[in-house]
Parts: structure tokens; C-alpha cells; sequence
């Protein structure tokens, strides 16, 4: 049985992952816009990872005996000033992201919920990586500056990423 706080506490989580993706899918149409397509699917793959961590909130407060619950949406911001604007909010969102897993691996710790802290486990894992992909990319575009060859390369090389469902990939 989950208890109350933790039960709302993870509802709040499944908003802040459905936001990321909202966040990730308004950045994909920003990369259309300045026809930066690989810069777009990259996003899109993002934004798609996202609904499978607030899935993942959602079965596991359904799993417990919880009851799953969605509140409103926010609307994201729909214009950055170049790519490296973009993923450097993309990075400072995903540090945003640690820290509210981190605090509810406290909650968990403070109110005893060992399966709570063993199922949050896997997203301190994943925030590793998550950090690491979007400052792989932030410093990528730090290094080749406005030059446009550089900015083809990585496009090409963003647009290869492909989506990978957890139940395949973990
Ligand atoms: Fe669900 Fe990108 O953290």
C-alpha cells in the first residue's frame, strides 16, 4: 500500500516527466523550424522517453494501490535563441529533474517505503545518463561555435538516435 505522501509525491513526478516531454516535443519543432530535422527527431526521441517515465510513476502508483492522477500541463517555451540555448535549458531541466528524483528517494528514506526507494533507484540511474546525453550535445555546439559545417555534422550524427521502449532496452 503506498502511503498518502509518497502517493502525491509521485503524482507530481508524473506531471514533471509529461512537462519534459511537452518541453522536449516544443524544442523538436523549434530544431523544424531552423530545418535542423536530426536536431528535431533527437528531440522527438526525447520527448517520447519522457512518456515512458511518467508511465513508469503511473503503473507503479497503479501497482500499489494508489490511484494515478493528472494535473494540468503546462505550455513550454517555444523559442530559443540558437541550438545551444536549447540544450542548455535541456541540461538545466534535466539537473531540475536529479534533484526532484533525489528528493523523493528522501521521501521514500523518511517515510520507510523501501519499494518506493528500490523502484526510484532506476531513475537515479537514468538521470546520470539523461545529464550526460543532453552536456554531450550543449558542449558539442560550445565547441563548433555559429560554424554552419560543424552544425551539419551534428545534425547528421542527432538524427540517428531511434527510440528504444524500456521494457526492451532495461
Ligand atoms: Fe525523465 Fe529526462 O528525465
Amino acid at each position: 500500500m503506498l502511503g498518502q505522501k509518497i502517493e502525491e509525491a509521485f503524482n507530481e513526478q508524473i506531471n514533471k516527466e509529461l512537462f519534459s516531454g511537452y518541453l522536449y516535443l516544443s524544442m523538436s519543432a523549434y530544431f523544424l523550424s531552423i530545418n535542423l530535422n536530426g536536431f528535431a527527431s533527437w528531440m522527438r526521441v526525447q520527448a517520447l522517453e519522457e512518456l515512458t517515465h511518467a508511465m513508469k510513476f503511473f503503473d507503479f502508483i497503479n501497482e500499489r494501490g494508489g490511484r494515478a492522477e493528472l494535473h494540468e500541463a503546462k505550455a513550454p517555451q517555444k523559442e530559443w535563441e540558437s541550438p545551444l540555448a536549447a540544450f542548455e535549458d535541456a541540461y538545466e531541466h534535466e539537473c531540475f529533474i536529479s534533484n526532484c528524483i533525489n528528493d523523493l528517494v528522501n521521501l521514500s528514506l523518511d517515510e520507510k517505503d523501501h519499494a518506493s526507494n528500490n523502484f526510484l533507484q532506476w531513475f537515479v540511474s537514468e538521470q546520470v545518463e539523461e545529464e550526460a546525453s543532453v552536456d554531450e550535445v550543449a558542449q558539442k555546439l560550445k565547441l563548433i561555435g555559429g560554424d554552419g559545417g560543424g552544425l551539419f555534422l551534428v545534425d547528421q550524427e542527432l538524427a540517428q538516435r531511434v527510440f528504444t521502449p524500456p521494457a526492451a532496452a532495461k
